[in-house]
């Protein structure tokens, strides 16, 4: 096993290859030095730059979408184009290249109004406005590039829709796919949902979160429609496939596609697969998935983000980390996202710095370990959500 870029979790399993892995030639060289039987392609900047195809096109077996199939997520003008032209639920939308274009479009939308960069922005491409004085501003230094460069440029104007937040995540082989368990993310940096949104502070998975029907009106009106759709315009997908989706009272529509596992969904994932996750991956890869299962471990899991000070603004670096082991030694699993190594000691280096994460036997069990082990770790700056896991907790007293 090899891992590229890596960091000092993954460093743990495998030897890391630490280049830029956008460029399709840095990885060709790692594959090639290290033969791999499998190639999995995480993040979706390498799948947008086309790292699938280019390491196919060298007789690796790759697991993971091509760049066609990546604009999915690469452009939201594209993404939601393809939507309407399929009838997958969504929430209205104006695609805008001009800032007058988008100021006159305003009048469209009483209340709240989302404004969503065209381009990648690793989570931050969304704000939500609460008003238009607060939405002018926000067009105007979106598309000057001021909020997330060049990925702003173009945007699209949305509706809001009110409802709970799921996250579902496929594994396609390019004909059939299997589901993972539906998770809840929590976007926002604060408690309650709010301040700016990030990449992520924490997840949960249980089976309270979609009902049996929720499940399968997703599958019939969004997933099958995506892959009939993407097939119908000669795209194939295979590779993970995240369907963000608001679940709302007129049922679940989709706020945006991944072309990717997520982060912190997948520590959630994770932590409730019996086993099968590599097999099952082996055989989507090549394009074979029809026989494989993924049994789940009953209960619940959950993941709380620690992020560095600053984020999701310009992040604090280089802070001693500690308290891995003994939150481990309670039980839970610590996955590291920005950490680095450096003269013996780890240090922070990144926005979201560690995904501390647990199971248990119940929603409530696996949140109070996950939190007890967070209480364990430190850095200078440390922030977190204390309420991560709320909105499932409270469906079962209400229930
Ligand atoms: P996206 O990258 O499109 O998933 O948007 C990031 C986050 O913004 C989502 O996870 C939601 O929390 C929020 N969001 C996006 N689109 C909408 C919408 N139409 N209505 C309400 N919230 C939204
Ligand atoms: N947590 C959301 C994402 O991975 O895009």
């Amino acid at each position: 096993m090899a891992a590229t870029p890596g960091n000092p979790g993954i460093a743990a399993f495998a030897p890391c290859y630490p280049v830029s892995t956008l460029a399709p030639q840095n990885l060709i060289r790692v594959a090639r030095e290290t033969s791999p039987d499998l190639i999995i392609i995480g993040p979706e900047g390498p799948l947008v730059e086309g790292c699938v195809d280019a390491l196919q096109a060298e007789g690796f077996r790759v697991f993971g979408p091509s760049k066609q199939a990546a604009r999915l997520e690469a452009s939201k003008i594209y993404s939601k184009a393809f939507m309407l032209r399929h009838g997958i639920p969504t929430a209205k939308a104006f695609a805008c290249t001009k800032v007058t274009e988008a100021i006159e479009k305003l009048s469209e939308f009483p209340g709240k109004i989302v404004i969503k960069a065209d381009g990648l922005a690793a989570g931050k491409g969304v704000v939500i406005a609460r008003d238009t004085a607060e939405a002018n501003h926000t067009i105007s230094s979106m598309m000057a590039g001021e909020l997330v460069g060049a990925a702003g440029t173009s945007i699209l104007l949305e509706e809001f829709l009110e409802g709970e937040e799921v996250s579902f995540i496929v594994i396609c082989d390019g004909q059939d796919y299997i589901c993972l368990p539906p998770t809840q993310d929590h976007k926002a940096i604060f408690d309650g949902d709010r301040g700016p949104n990030t990449g992520g502070m924490g997840t949960y998975s249980d089976d309270g979160i979609l009902t049996k029907e929720d499940r399968s009106t997703i599958e019939e009106t969004i997933v099958k429609p995506t892959l009939a759709g993407l097939a119908s315009e000669g795209t194939m997908f295979r590779g993970f496939l995240f369907i963000g989706l608001m679940m709302t009272p007129a049922g679940p529509k989709v706020l945006e596609y991944n072309v990717r596992l997520g982060d912190p969904e997948t520590q959630s994932i994770l932590l409730r697969v019996e086993g099968g996750f590599g097999s099952a991956i082996a055989a989507a890869a090549n394009g074979n998935l029809n026989h494989a299962v993924i049994p789940l471990k009953p209960g619940a899991s959950a993941c709380v983000v620690l992020a560095a000070a600053g984020y999701p603004g310009k992040p604090r670096m280089k802070d001693k980390i500690s308290g891995i082991p003994e939150a481990e030694t309670l039980g839970a699993k610590v996955f590291h996202a920005g950490t680095k190594e450096e003269d013996g000691h780890l240090l922070t280096a990144g926005g979201r710095v560690l995904g501390v994460s647990a199971a248990g036997d119940s929603l409530a069990n696996a949140l109070n370990l996950a939190y007890a082990a967070v209480a364990k770790v430190n850095f200078e700056g440390m922030q977190f959500r204390k309420d991560i896991g709320q909105k499932g907790l409270k469906r079962y007293t209400e229930s």
